[in-house]
């Protein structure tokens, strides 16, 4: 992979960064996107900046934005770009959001970076060359059963009572250490990448959320697939990354959990 795309991701990200550091200063200004999914002028001010550094080095690629920024060129490349994962955190000042910046090449991502400005932690991937966090290579846990493994979700911001996710948190919850939910999906997936979760799964993410996180979790020895074990395709309707460890216990258990009636007693189970 060329260095130059690694770089530039890295570079667009620390930028992005910057703005966010700068607009959590700042009191919110929030607007709606849905009756919960906000978008704030930080939203927007790091997607321009984005876009505009990406369009400069690369104005054949095409940008796949979350705010719609970007623009179509190239079938062959694609950045994927959510400017502020975690958006409902940043409006409460809860210090837990991220930049999210990947580039695929016909749906194979290269390179991936999920920055966390108030942390300062860089999260980043190559193809083929494994994940750094703020330069040092990092790998996921050795943890190798559900039982002991602690794991994260995330729930939807749109259709919330369409989502079924309240079931399998109750059900992993008390098959694991315990479930988090941090609020930005591209920092859970860096956060199974370094070993800090053992295992993540999400419904309903985009290409955006997901595309730098997902390789951060295969370079650093984690797996990634659908519940039924078929690979991970990018905003595919769920995402079960892993250690790889307890890939499978945790597959078949969300399988089991997504044939079970909802009202029956959850103790027949465990
Ligand atoms: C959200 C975050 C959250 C996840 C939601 C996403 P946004 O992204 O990643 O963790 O649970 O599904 O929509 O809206 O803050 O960019
Ligand atoms: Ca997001
Ligand atoms: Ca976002």
């Amino acid at each position: 992979m060329s260095n130059h795309y690694f770089d530039v991701a890295i570079e667009t990200a620390l930028e992005a960064g910057q703005i966010l550091r700068e607009e959590y200063e700042r009191p919110p200004d929030i607007a709606y996107k849905g009756d919960v999914d906000l978008v704030t002028q930080a939203d927007k001010r790091s997607e321009r900046a984005i876009v505009r550094k990406l369009s400069k080095y690369f104005p054949e690629h095409t940008i796949s934005a979350e705010e719609g920024l970007g623009h179509q060129r190239s079938e062959e490349f694609r950045w994927h770009v959510d400017p502020l994962d975690g958006t409902t955190n940043f409006a409460h000042k809860y210090p837990c959001f991220s930049v999210s910046i990947a580039l695929a090449q016909n749906g194979s991502v290269l390179a991936g970076v999920v920055y966390n400005p108030i942390s300062n932690e860089l999260f980043a991937a190559a193809l083929g060359e494994g994940a750094r966090l703020n330069g040092k290579r990092i790998s996921v846990s050795q943890v190798s059963t559900l039982s002991t493994s602690l794991l994260c979700t995330g729930f939807p911001v749109h259709k919330r009572r369409a989502s079924n996710n309240i079931h399998y948190y109750y059900d992993f919850t008390l098959r694991s250490h315990g479930v988090r939910r941090d609020g930005s999906a591209a920092l859970d997936l860096a956060s199974v990448a370094c070993g800090r979760f053992d295992g993540f799964w999400e419904f309903g993410l985009n290409a955006w959320d997901t595309a730098a996180g997902v390789l951060l979790v295969r370079e650093a020895g984690g797996s990634v697939s659908d519940f039924d074990g078929n690979p991970y395709a990018l905003g595919g309707p769920v995402v079960l990354a892993t250690n790889a460890r307890i890939h499978e216990e945790m597959r078949h258990a969300a399988l089991s959990i997504s044939q079970r009636d909802p009202s029956a007693p959850l103790e027949s189970l465990c």
